[in-house]
């Protein structure tokens, strides 16, 4: 009987313990294989954590011109996967295999009731970040900095078009190497 006991005590602890892994946990079995390659994720709009926005201003040429008026150009929204946030909190910084999507919006500006209003339409790509701490692939140009780095074009979601984030990613996030090339200045879960 008490034996019993203890085995399904243990049973128990292993379920908790497996139903409790973080989703950025099997980032690796998931999302990237054995060479590197990254694809991307579906289903982080239904099923991840929404960080924020970055809306996109008209450019001057833009604004001037009668049709198109003020407003967004576009909207990147950007989401993590569960955990990530408090992961973030409590140790300052990505745990491994944290995913960061950026979501390219096109955006239209209409009258409404609560006046001028940008929303978005179309996707027409995605930004992928996903943190390696332990400096996998050293050979392959998407990785490096503690993280691997792709672009998606929604006409090709199956593979990214990026061939190397030295050239391609890096020299733009500079702004944001003290937090882990990130700019977390736009999200208030990472932020406040
Ligand atoms: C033209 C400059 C530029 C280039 C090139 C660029 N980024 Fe960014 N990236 C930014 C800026 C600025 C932001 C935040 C504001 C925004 O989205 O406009 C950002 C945000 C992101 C985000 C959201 C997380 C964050 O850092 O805030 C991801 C993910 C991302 N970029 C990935 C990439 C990857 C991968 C590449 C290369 C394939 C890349 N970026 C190339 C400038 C750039």
């Amino acid at each position: 009987m008490f034996r019993k006991l203890i085995i399904g005590l243990f049973i128990f602890s292993l379920s908790t313990m497996t139903m409790a892994a973080e989703p950025y946990s099997s980032s690796y079995k998931t999302f990237v294989d054995e060479i590197g390659n990254i694809s991307l994720p579906k289903n982080y709009r239904s099923e991840w954590v929404f960080l924020g926005t970055w809306s996109i201003a008209k450019t001057d040429v833009e604004t001037s011109s009668a049709a198109s008026g003020h407003g967004a150009a576009g909207l990147h929204n950007v989401y993590t996967q569960r955990g990530v946030p408090e992961y973030f909190q409590q140790h300052g910084g990505f745990p491994d295999g944290a995913i960061v999507v950026k979501e390219l919006l096109k955006a239209v500006t209409s009258s409404m009731t609560t006046g001028t209003v940008s929303r978005g339409t179309e996707v027409e790509g995605w930004f992928v970040m996903i943190k390696d701490k332990e400096g996998r692939f050293k050979s392959n140009p998407l990785w490096g900095d503690g993280w691997g780095w792709a672009l998606f074009n929604k006409d090709q979601p199956d593979m990214t078009v990026t061939k190397s984030y030295k050239s391609e990613c890096l020299g733009c996030h500079i702004p944001a190497r003290e937090d882990d090339w990130i700019y977390k200045s736009g999200y208030p879960l990472l932020r406040d």
